[in-house]
């Protein structure tokens, strides 16, 4: 029977490294070990927050309810198509997602290198549609397995099922709260079919020629993108941060016509509906960039090499985080016109 601990620090679950509470807090590692912690009292009574590397959460205050820690692990090879040179790979929802990228790179697949190093769990991934350097989760989708929390059902959701979009996926607007992700299936490609690597994104183009690369491999990919990262993002076990803060905001083409008059700098990135503007742009434009608040030499801020990226340097509370991130929010309104929204779960 799964045991839950009660006054348990939640410091070490969460990559912004804050000192929160929970007031219960539980580990499961199957379905019937979640059925059973879901049928207790203390569950029904709520809240309750699933929980996987906690690298996606702002906690601003003490959880007065029970934290679920997922730990459901298998990485398998489920079945091989040789006619399409893929090959379909089973995940359990507590594994990690950087765990996943190298065990298909050890397996001979492709698919998914340019989402290396993305810290997490696999179950998160589907939640808001994981993306990075021109890749996103649901380009290797294949099926989701969920358990839904009032029945304890287990349901299978398909890619269309899923509604993802640039961050999004009905996990986190219509379904949110109501289903655990248990496993994920991806289809992958075997790198014997000679499938090319996706390099359209500059700075992976840019770090490769540097490397003297021509025709990159997989592995070569994943190098390159584990190099920008390092470059870029602060490393939660130095500096807490939870990643981008703010998503990058989509304008209409006229909206983002009318701004590039004004700064003719703003990058700008077209999409079907409009232009995709960079947050990090906007922020480091608001003059946040490097930004150091809190005593001494600064408990938290902004960071210096990125600017969608909050860090707690040490001692920093999650209200301070929230109020830092709403007085962003309002310089970037007042100069630019533009609304930022969080990408990290605020608690
Ligand atoms: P958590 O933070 O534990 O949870 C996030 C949300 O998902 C919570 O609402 C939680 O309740 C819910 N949840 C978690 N597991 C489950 C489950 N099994 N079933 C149902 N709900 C669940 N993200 C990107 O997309 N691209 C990046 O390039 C990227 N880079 C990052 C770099 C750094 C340094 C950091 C710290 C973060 C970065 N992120 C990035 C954000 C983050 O890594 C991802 O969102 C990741 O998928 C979160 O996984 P997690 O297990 O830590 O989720
Ligand atoms: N920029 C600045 N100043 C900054 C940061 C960025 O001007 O301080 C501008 C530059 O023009 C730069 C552009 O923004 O060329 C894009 O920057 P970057 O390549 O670092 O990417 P991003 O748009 O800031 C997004 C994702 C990241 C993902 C990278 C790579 C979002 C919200 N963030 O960041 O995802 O890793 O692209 O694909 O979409 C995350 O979601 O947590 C995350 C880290």
């Amino acid at each position: 029977m799964p045991l839950l601990e009660e006054h348990v620090s939640l410091r070490p679950f969460n990559t912004f490294g804050l000192e929160v509470m929970a007031r219960y807090f539980a580990r499961f590692a199957s379905a019937d070990a979640l059925r059973q912690l879901l049928a207790l009292s203390e569950v029904q009574a709520g809240p309750l927050l699933i929980l996987g590397g906690g690298s996606n959460l702002l906690l601003t205050q003490n959880f007065g309810g029970v934290v679920l820690k997922n730990e459901i692990k298998g990485l398998e090879i489920s079945s091989e198509e040789a006619d399409t040179h893929t090959a379909l790979l089973r995940a359990g929802a507590g594994e990690s997602w950087h765990g996943l990228v190298e065990y298909a790179l050890d397996e001979g697949l492709s698919g998914v290198e340019n989402l290396s190093l993305i810290p997490g769990t696999v179950g998160a991934a589907p939640l808001q549609n994981i993306g990075a350097y021109g890749t996103e989760l649901q380009d290797t989708f294949e099926r989701l397995e969920a358990l839904e929390m009032t029945t304890g059902q287990l349901r299978v959701f398909n890619k269309e099922e899923c509604g993802f979009g640039y961050r999004e996926s009905v996990f986190k607007s219509t379904l949110k709260g109501q289903f655990v992700v248990m496993a994920v299936v991806l289809r992958l490609h075997r790198a014997s079919a000679g499938r090319p690597a996706n390099v359209g994104y500059g700075a992976i183009r840019e770090t490769l020629a540097d490397l003297g690369i021509e025709a990159p491999t997989p592995r070569d990919v994943r190098d390159a993108v584990v190099r920008i990262r390092r470059a870029k993002l602060p490393d939660p076990a130095e500096i807490g941060n939870a990643g981008s803060f703010f998503k990058n905001p989509e304008l209409s083409q006229g909206k983002f016509d009318e701004l590039k008059g004004r700064y003719p700098a703003l990058p700008g990135y077209p999409l079907p509906g409009g232009v995709k503007v960079p947050a990090g742009w906007l922020i480091e434009q608001a003059g946040f960039k490097g930004l150091r608040r809190g005593a001494g030499a600064g408990t938290h801020g902004v960071h210096a090499q990125q600017a969608l990226v909050l860090v707690n340097h040490g001692g920093a509370t999650g209200q301070e985080l929230r109020e830092l991130a709403e007085e962003i929010i309002r310089a970037v309104r007042e100069r630019f016109g533009i609304e930022l929204h969080p990408e990290v779960n605020i608690l």
